[in-house]
């Protein structure tokens, strides 16, 4: 059951949670925070995952693609798990009636990881989120810290290519 704060709703019971919330207290929940709450949150918690992200951008009142624009662009943050490059494939409402799993799909075919696995030569990994806020671009997937929308398997299959090979 979440718990309510203010008008922030924790995750979870975890006391790490109320740290991340004054962390962001500190800076008036200000969307320019976004980089300092996402350290508290790694320091506390080892990595970033949907869950603390969604938090953060609930807090700050900034859309998802942006956090995870952040998170995933600058080298000191974690997501989970980690590769040299992240693909962040949206499965939200719109996105997956838009045909996300088919860009799930052709990942695992291309490159033989599903959702939350890393290559084994450590390139790539791929994570899923709820809904990264660019609903009207689904299907959306943020690329190293890029967003991509309305994008197709083709289209993403190269984009990643073209970024693994780097
Ligand atoms: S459902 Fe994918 S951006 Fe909203």
């Amino acid at each position: 059951m979440p718990l309510e704060s203010q008008k922030i709703v924790m995750p979870s019971a975890d006391k790490r949670w109320r740290m991340v919330d004054n962390a962001m207290r500190k800076h008036g929940y200000r969307p320019d925070a976004l980089i300092e709450s996402l350290h508290a949150v790694q320091e506390l918690f080892g990595f970033l995952d949907d869950v603390s992200l969604r938090f953060v951008a609930t807090a700050l009142k900034l859309p998802m693609s942006k956090v995870y624009g952040v998170a995933t662009f600058y080298h000191f943050f974690t997501l989970k798990p980690k590769g040299q490059h992240t693909c962040v494939v949206c499965m939200g409402t719109a996105c997956y009636i838009k045909g996300a799993q088919n860009i799930l799909d052709r990942i695992e075919k291309d490159h033989g990881v599903k959702p939350g696995e890393t290559t084994a030569d450590n390139k790539l990994s791929v994570l899923t989120a709820r809904c990264i806020g660019s609903c009207g671009l689904a299907p959306a997937v943020v690329l190293d810290g890029t967003m991509i929308g309305k994008v197709t398997p083709d289209q993403m299959a190269e984009k990643i290519c073209g970024c693994v090979k780097q």
